[in-house]
């Protein structure tokens, strides 16, 4: 058996390296229709063409599920930018130009962006009824769009290969809608980890889009309801912040 090297190890999942597949592997009891799920959207982007690892299986491990994938040879944007600073900047504009490609291919099948929200803002706890129908009514304003929406765009889930080519990893929280609410995911993303980088990120964003930075921002108070769900404690402070917004802007 190849050596196994740990990736990244969180509560509920871990994931490791075992020759040439990269191993997903969910505690036992984390719902098999969430892996599943994960496994029926990651295919359905690989058959859209764009560059992402191919998905191998969905098995049984360790009493509970575990998804392989292709490894992908190469450095993420987030390796990258530790080993070299002074190139942060270069990067950032490599990062948004990616993320505009993927926003240019369609994949139908998946979630609307706008739907998926709806649920999640329906049942996230810790928001009162007049602060979650103002959400909603935002939400539902906002017009419908079918663009390819990664839902967690963060320099770790893009691998650039020696020759300059890149792979996206991380497809589980992908949707079919708004460019602009995967904007603000990533700026959120960026403020709770990395704040230096933020406002950098959205001024490129911005800048290569031709979408104004106030439609981004419309996106916030929203995007920060959905991630207040994964009740991090260490994440309350600035998404009940930015969530209040929606009820005097
Ligand atoms: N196919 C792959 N090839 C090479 N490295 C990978 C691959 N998949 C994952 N990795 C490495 O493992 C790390 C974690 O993997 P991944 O992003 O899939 O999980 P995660 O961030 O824990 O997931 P989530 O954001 O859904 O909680 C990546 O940042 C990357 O360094
Ligand atoms: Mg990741």
């Amino acid at each position: 058996m190849a050596n196994r090297i740990i990736l990244e190890e969180k509560p509920n999942k871990t994931v490791f390296r075992e020759g040439d597949v990269i191993i997903k592997e969910f505690v036992p009891g984390h719902p098999k229709e969430h892996v599943f799920n994960e496994a029926y959207i990651h295919s359905c982007v690989e058959a859209s063409g764009l560059s992402i690892p191919k998905i191998r299986s969905v098995v049984p491990s360790n009493g509970g599920w575990a998804l392989t994938i292709e490894y992908i040879e190469g450095k993420t944007l987030d390796r990258l930018m530790q080993e070299s600073p002074q190139m942060c900047e270069a990067y950032l504009e490599r990062l948004v130009d990616i993320q505009l490609e993927v926003g240019g291919y369609q994949v139908l099948q998946l979630r609307n962006t706008i739907s998926k929200m709806d649920q999640v803002i329906k049942s996230v706890e810790g928001i009162d009824a007049a602060t979650r129908y103002e959400l909603l009514q935002r939400l539902h304003g906002m017009k419908r769009h079918t663009r390819l929406c990664h839902g967690d765009f963060v320099p770790s889930n893009v691998i650039l290969r020696d020759d300059g080519s890149y792979c996206v990893l991380d497809w589980a929280h992908a949707t079919s809608g708004n460019a602009g609410a995967d904007a603000a995911i990533t700026y959120m993303r960026f403020s709770l980890d990395q704040p230096e980088y933020a406002e950098e990120y959205l001024r490129i964003f911005c800048e290569r889009s031709g979408m104004s930075v106030r439609y981004v921002q419309k996106w916030l108070p929203i995007v920060a309801a959905a991630q207040l769900a994964k009740k991090n404690p260490s994440e309350k402070e600035l998404l009940t912040q930015w969530i209040s917004v929606v009820e005097y802007q």
